[in-house]
């Protein structure tokens, strides 16, 4: 058995929880709009075509802010197929998933779904194959009151009232040579920068965010985060982060501490975008706007950008529908930890994506739908973490995998909640066959007993390669009783390989 020993203290917060950092994204790519959320023909279509079974299942997990709509899709993407009457929107080719879009899913059908599962849109706009003019006709279509042409044409197709999006991408990962109007950061920095002070014209509110790398092996990574910050620090609000982990192999140690690079990959973006502050003499900080991050097993997935040529082009493909474990639970876990622990910079973050498409939910065609084991994590994070993020002090017994050194075997995040008197803690063992010993002082905050407790973890009959796929409710969290407070002091025993929450109850 290895041994954490924590202290939690409400004198050492690192920052207020940040709402936004429990995001999801939905993408025009294989079945996630298409027989996903929307599927007119399904028994539980609601009059707009909605899947009511999926957005039951979505204001359950309670994604604070959703991102569309793309991804790779929007950078050839015309905003303008997917308004007004269905019948008359166009099909065309999509050149980024090989696929037909038939457009019968657009601004309008996104935004008043958002509005039924009650979550803020992150709208993006296409800096591959269009620029500045489209990017500023779209806010002031969505955004404008009325008045002018374009933002009568919205009132026309039945939206009175201005959508008021706040938060713009400039664009999807336009460092990626797969992306359709790949840039060079100079390039790209350029134009997100006239595209971001002409939007801020048609809209003086909205926050804007610029692509940084889609990952962090990109051979570019660092310096084209430099490079644009350069060109468009003062226009900006946010830098984006992408990044998806998987087993290789079966070198499950190294998967177990993906968070390890994920933290990396947050400070290192964090020191580039205060070193581009200190070179130009602002005030002013960029924060991070973590919006594409998930498990993907990208090497089941025959290819990434523009498929192979011969495949025929079909309308929502069956494409990267990873069916996920036990262990990518325990996995998502430590990675909205990582999230948390840098919630003073990281402000914005989606999990990608929503459903089907490496997916929290699954739903099939006609059928039904379910959450995925990595729903589970995601939905007690959003749902309990509130007022402070806490530092988590203290030390737990190390592992080294082949990959990385010295990673905690448990690894933990904590919330504190003055006003409800309410605590969290998030914790993960990362021991594939060992329980841990926990022990937490909870004196700093005040921790007087545990409310509830659950753990997610591999049950009897299971191994860590248990899904939701047959079975749906096969992994789900389960009550954990194996934990005790006394004098401020909580101990529990954590099983082998899980996800454990606590809800707290404190007295100061
Ligand atoms: O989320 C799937 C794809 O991953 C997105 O379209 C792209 O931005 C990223 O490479």
């Amino acid at each position: 058995m290895s041994v954490a020993r924590l202290v939690l203290d409400a004198a050492y917060a690192v920052a207020p929880v940040p709402r936004r950092l429990f995001g999801s994204f939905v993408e025009h790519l294989g079945r996630c709009v298409y027989t996903g959320i929307y599927e007119p023909d399904h028994p539980s279509a609601d009059a707009d075509g909605l899947r009511t079974d999926v957005l039951e299942l979505t204001r359950e997990l309670g994604p604070t802010v959703v991102r569309y709509p793309g991804g790779n899709f929007v950078s050839n993407y015309r905003w303008e197929d997917g308004i007004g009457p269905r019948d008359q929107r166009p099909t065309r080719l999509d050149l980024a998933w090989h696929s037909i879009e038939t457009n019968q899913f657009g601004l309008h059908d996104f935004l008043s779904w958002t509005k039924k599962i009650g979550t803020e849109p992150m709208m993006a706009v296409n800096l591959g194959t269009r620029g500045l003019q489209e990017a500023c006709d779209l806010i002031e279509y969505a955004n404008h009151p009325g008045g002018t042409s374009l933002s009568d044409r919205r009132i026309a197709n039945g939206a009175a009232d201005p959508f008021g999006v706040k938060l713009w991408c400039l664009g999807n990962e336009m460092d990626g040579p797969w992306q359709v109007g790949h840039k060079t950061a100079t390039e790209y920095g350029r134009l997100a920068n006239e595209t971001g002070k002409a939007m801020r014209l048609v809209d003086g509110d909205i926050e804007l965010v610029a692509c940084g790398s889609s990952n962090s092996s990109m051979p570019t990574f660092g310096a084209w985060e430099s490079e644009v910050l350069e060109h468009c620090y003062d226009t900006v609000d946010y830098i984006s982060l992408h990044a998806y982990y998987e087993e290789d192999g079966d070198d499950a140690l190294s998967f177990l501490a993906s968070a390890v690079n994920m933290d990396r990959f947050i400070e290192s973006v964090v020191a580039t975008a205060d070193a581009a502050r200190a070179r130009l003499g602002r005030q002013k900080r960029i924060n991070l706007s973590f919006d594409e991050w998930n498990v993907w097993y990208t090497r089941r997935f025959s290819g990434d950008g523009p498929q192979p040529a011969g495949i025929p082009w079909e309308k929502h493909p069956r494409l990267i529908e990873d069916d996920y474990t036990v262990t990518d639970a325990v996995v998502v876990g430590t990675l909205l930890n990582s999230l948390l622990r840098h919630g003073d910079r990281v402000t914005v973050a989606c999990q990608a994506q929503l459903v089907n498409v490496i997916g929290l939910l699954r739903s099939e065609p006609s059928g039904e739908a379910w959450k995925q084991t990595i729903a589970y994590p995601f939905e007690q994070v959003r749902r309990l973490a509130r007022g402070q993020i806490l530092q988590v002090v203290g030390a737990s017994d190390l592992f080294d995998s082949a990959t990385y050194t010295d990673v905690p075997l448990v690894d933990a995040t904590a919330t504190y909640d003055a006003e409800s008197g309410r605590a969290a803690l998030f914790v993960a063992n990362r021991s594939l066959t060992e329980t841990a010993r926990l022990e937490v002082d909870l004196r700093g905050i005040g921790g007087t007993s545990v409310l509830a407790a659950t753990t997610l973890h591999a049950g009897a009959g299971q191994d860590r390669h248990a899904t939701n796929a047959v079975q749906h409710d096969a992994v789900v969290p389960v009550r954990f009783d194996d934990h005790t407070v006394r004098g401020g002091r909580l101990t529990a025993t954590l099983p082998a390989l899980s996800w454990t929450v606590f809800e707290l109850h404190t007295s100061r």
